[in-house]
């Protein structure tokens, strides 16, 4: 049956850096909320005008617009492994998305949390920078962009910005870290570790 993993955790814990490997050497299909919408905002359609609003004040959009998302995506990529990275984020997503898994005959198989200290998280987002045309991600630190590679700041990664997403995260988004333990379905990887690291704690926990 087709795997279905959830990548839980605060922003720049690195479930983008990660999933984008297990997309590489697995055929995972990786599902980002995030993307999705900011390519929504790039091509200036009308989710991506509503979308723009929320993200630029670090704020969640509305329910109802994220489920009817991912219910589109799963249907439309039927029997494929799939990553959900950044969704679900808040109990009523969660629930929705047990409701729409178990209409379409999917398990759960597993929710990753990644673990990493809010200051750690600031380090990041303030370093990231984003490769526009590939969606590679890079730090200007810790995993430079090679040379001639044109590259950008997302917009919410504002100091101002990454510190209401923070806010967000612990108020909206942990408490699935309990409806999930509650499920046996949660495992926790040290996101403080290297990439390369982080990424052998992951196919340990999903068995590759
Ligand atoms: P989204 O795009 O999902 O942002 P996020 O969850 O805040 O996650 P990030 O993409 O910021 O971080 P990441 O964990 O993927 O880290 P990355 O791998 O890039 O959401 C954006 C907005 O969209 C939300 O604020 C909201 O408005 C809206 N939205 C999205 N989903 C929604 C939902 N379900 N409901 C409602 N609204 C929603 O890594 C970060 C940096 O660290 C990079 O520079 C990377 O190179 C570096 N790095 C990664 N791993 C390591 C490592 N191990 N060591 C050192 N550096 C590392």
């Amino acid at each position: 049956m087709a795997l279905t993993v959830v990548f839980l955790g605060p922003p720049g814990a690195g479930k983008g850096t990660q999933a984008e490997k297990l997309q590489k050497e697995y055929g995972f299909y990786h599902i980002s909320t995030g993307d999705i919408l900011r390519e929504a905002v790039s091509k200036g359609t009308e989710l991506g005008k509503v979308a723009k609003k929320y993200m630029d004040e670090g704020k969640l959009l509305p329910d109802e617009i994220i489920v009817g998302i991912i219910e589109e995506k799963l249907k439309e990529l039927g029997n494929a492994n799939v990553i959900l990275d950044g969704f679900p984020r808040t109990v009523g997503q969660a629930e929705a998305l047990d409701k729409l898994l178990n209409k379409l005959g999917r398990n759960l198989d597993a929710v990753i949390l990644f673990e990493i200290s809010d200051s750690e998280v600031i380090r990041r987002l303030s370093g990231r920078r984003v490769d526009p045309k590939t969606g590679k991600i890079y730090h200007v630190e810790f995993n430079p962009p090679p040379e001639g590679t044109e590259v950008i700041q997302r917009d919410d990664d504002k100091e101002d910005v990454i510190k209401k997403r923070l806010q967000v995260y612990h108020s909206q988004t942990s408490p699935l870290v309990e409806y999930y333990k509650k499920k046996n379905k949660l495992f926790v990887v040290d996101a403080s570790k290297s990439p390369e690291d982080v990424y052998k704690d992951i196919l340990s926990v999903l068995k590759l």
